[in-house]
Parts: C-alpha cells; sequence; structure tokens
C-alpha cells in the first residue's frame, strides 16, 4: 500500500510526509499525532486520523509455529550444480527466499546465476523445479550460448531451455525496480520458480553517485528487496541476486572489501555467499549469513558445461 492509497492523503500530503521521512505506511502507523502534524502541515485531528487508517490498513500475518513449519515443507530447493555447494546450503538454493552471490569480478556470480536458471527447469527429482526462470540482466552479461552449453550435458532440449527463459534487460536502476514490479501476473502465466537479477546493486550505484543521495538509494534498494522477497514467498520461487565488492576505506584488519549495498542488501538477504578466486581456478565459496545453517566453506569449479564440484 502506498500513501496516497490511504484515506486522507493526497499527493501533496503524502509528498510532505515523505520528505519528513514518513516513507511507509507502517513508518506513519507507529508515529505520534504531533510528529506527523508537522511533517505534513495537517491539524491533529486530521493526522489522528491519518495514523488510524495506516494502523488499520496494515495486516499483521500473525501464524502459530506449526503454520510456519507447514510452509517451510512447502519451501523447495534447487541444485546449484555442486553437490559441495548444495552441502553448503543445506541442499540447494531455497524458495522463499533471496539467497545473495557477492564477489569480485570472475569470481563466478553470473556463471551461477546461468546455471540455476538451467537447473530450475530440471524435474524436481533431478534437483530442479520443473519451472522456468526469469533473469533480469542489468551488465549485459546474460549469454543464450552459456545456457546451451549447460543444458546439453543435463539431457534438456537447449530450443526449449531458452523459451522458457525469460530474459528483462534493466538500463537504469529505475528500470529495474518497474521490471520486478511488472512480473506477478507473469509468474503464474509462465509457471516461473526462479528470479535472477543479475546484478543487483549495479545501477543503484551508478545512478546515485553523490553522497547526499546514498540515504534515498539505500530506501530505494531496501523497497526493491523487499518486493522481491515478497514475490519470493507469495509464489513459493527462489531469488538470487549478484552483487560486486568495493575497497573499504576504513580497512585494517581481515578482508579489505566489503558488498555493496552494507546493512540494507545484507539483512534483506535470506542466504549471502561470498565467492572468491581460489588456486588453478577453482571457486571458493563461503556462507556468510545463514538463518538455519552452520558458516563454511565449499569449493566448485566453472566449466564449460557449468558449475560442478
Ligand atoms: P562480474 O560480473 O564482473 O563481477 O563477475 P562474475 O562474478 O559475474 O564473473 P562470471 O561469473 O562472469 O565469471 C567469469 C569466469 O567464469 C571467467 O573468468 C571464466 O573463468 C569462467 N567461465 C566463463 N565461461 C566459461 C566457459 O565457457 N568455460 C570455462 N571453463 N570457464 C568459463
Ligand atoms: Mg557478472
Amino acid at each position: 500500500m502506498e500513501l496516497d492509497d490511504l484515506p486522507g492523503v493526497g499527493e501533496t500530503t503524502a509528498e510532505k510526509l515523505r520528505e519528513g521521512g514518513f516513507g511507509t505506511v507502517e513508518a506513519i502507523a507507529v508515529a505520534s499525532a504531533g510528529d506527523l502534524k508537522d511533517a505534513a502541515g495537517v491539524g491533529e485531528s486530521a493526522a489522528e486520523k491519518i495514523i488510524e487508517a495506516a494502523r488499520s490498513s496494515i495486516k499483521m500475518g500473525f501464524m502459530t509455529g506449526s503454520e510456519v513449519l507447514e510452509k517451510r515443507r512447502s519451501m523447495k530447493k534447487i541444485t546449484t550444480g555442486s553437490s559441495h555447494l548444495n552441502v553448503l546450503l543445506g541442499g540447494g538454493i531455497e524458495t522463499q527466499a533471496i539467497t545473495e552471490f557477492f564477489g569480485e569480478f570472475g569470481s563466478g556470480k553470473t556463471q551461477l546465476c546461468h546455471q540455476l536458471a538451467v537447473n530450475v527447469q530440471m524435474p524436481e527429482d533431478s534437483g530442479g523445479l520443473g519451472k522456468n526462470a526469469i533473469y533480469i540482466d542489468t551488465e549485459n552479461t546474460f549469454r543464450p550460448e552459456r545456457i546451451i552449453q549447460m543444458s546439453e550435458p543435463l539431457g534438456l532440449e537447449e530450443e526449449i531451455t531458452l523459451d522458457n527463459l525469460v530474459v528483462a534487460r534493466a538500463y537504469n536502476s529505475d528500470h529495474q525496480v518497474l521490471a520486478v514490479e511488472k512480473l506477478n501476473g507473469m509468474i503464474k502465466e509462465k509457471g516461473i520458480g526462479l528470479i535472477v537479477v543479475d546484478s543487483l546493486t549495479s545501477h543503484f550505484r551508478s545512478d546515485y553517485t553523490g553522497r547526499g543521495e546514498l540515504a534515498e538509494r539505500q530506501q530505494k534498494l531496501n523497497r526493491h528487496m523487499h518486493a522481491l522477497l515478497k514475490l519470493a514467498e507469495m509464489h513459493n520461487l527462489a531469488v538470487v541476486v549478484t552483487n560486486q565488492v568495493m575497497a573499504r576505506p576504513d580497512f585494517f584488519f581481515g578482508d579489505p572489501t566489503a558488498p555493496i549495498g552494507g546493512h540494507v542488501v545484507g539483512h534483506a538477504s535470506t542466504f549471502r555467499i561470498y565467492l572468491r578466486k581460489a588456486k588453478g581456478g577453482k571457486r571458493m565459496a563461503r556462507l556468510i549469513d545463514s538463518p538455519n545453517m552452520p558458516e563454511g566453506e565449499a569449493l566448485f569449479a566453472v566449466m564449460k558445461e557449468g558449475v560442478k564440484d
């Protein structure tokens, strides 16, 4: 629900509220009439009415523990192609969640995305979901040739694999946000089991360069990720996003790089996996953050046929 949808909130008031730091219905629901009055330039009783409307518009979604378990049981997993990586992830890439791969250039993020877009199409007893994929390509690195190379060893018809894949090029961060907002209808129609966003952050990084724009960028990124998570939960599908790393100016100990997007991306991702190049062309994956799996590492390889142990 948007601010303008609240009864008693016109376009101008919504704009003032946003500028005053009340960007969401939830923020209004927990505000005091006094704060809102000042921010929106409305009277006390109008402010109270807006707060009341915000409160009643929010569904809390209370569930019993058993209902949560029931929902978890409908969760499915997509094989990555590497059994080591699957073990690290507790079986594969989960539906109802966002999995983030981050790492430097050439660490294998895009290759993994291609592989998952193929694997999701395999039947459930072969580690897929028997469903299709949407690939949001922000860096123009989607390569149908790679999809063909990866499909062949799995016995999938390359033409069908390609036809079952919906590719959306996103030219800037707004375009990317819009692409996700437009997915809802397509997901059922095309039988989508996986949404890839490769890369999640590159446009946001280049579209918001000024220091003063950081807060706005983070807010937008946050909403974008929550839109993705909502799709994952509503349609029992997997979301996979990639993220680059940047040099840390405040670096003293440990890794001199950090994922872009800071806490916003970190908190919205259910699983975070750090990829780096290892010896002999191999790749090392490290599970950084997971709600139910221990941290650990897995070694895998990117080959012509795709992601393997
Ligand atoms: P950025 O998007 O630049 O941040 O990097 P990335 O992490 O997405 O890198 P990507 O997944 O594109 O990895 C590229 C690497 O995968 C190449 O450097 C190769 O090592 C490997 N690779 C890509 N295609 C092939 C292939 O056909 N055969 C083999 N053996 N390796 C490949
Ligand atoms: Mg890439």
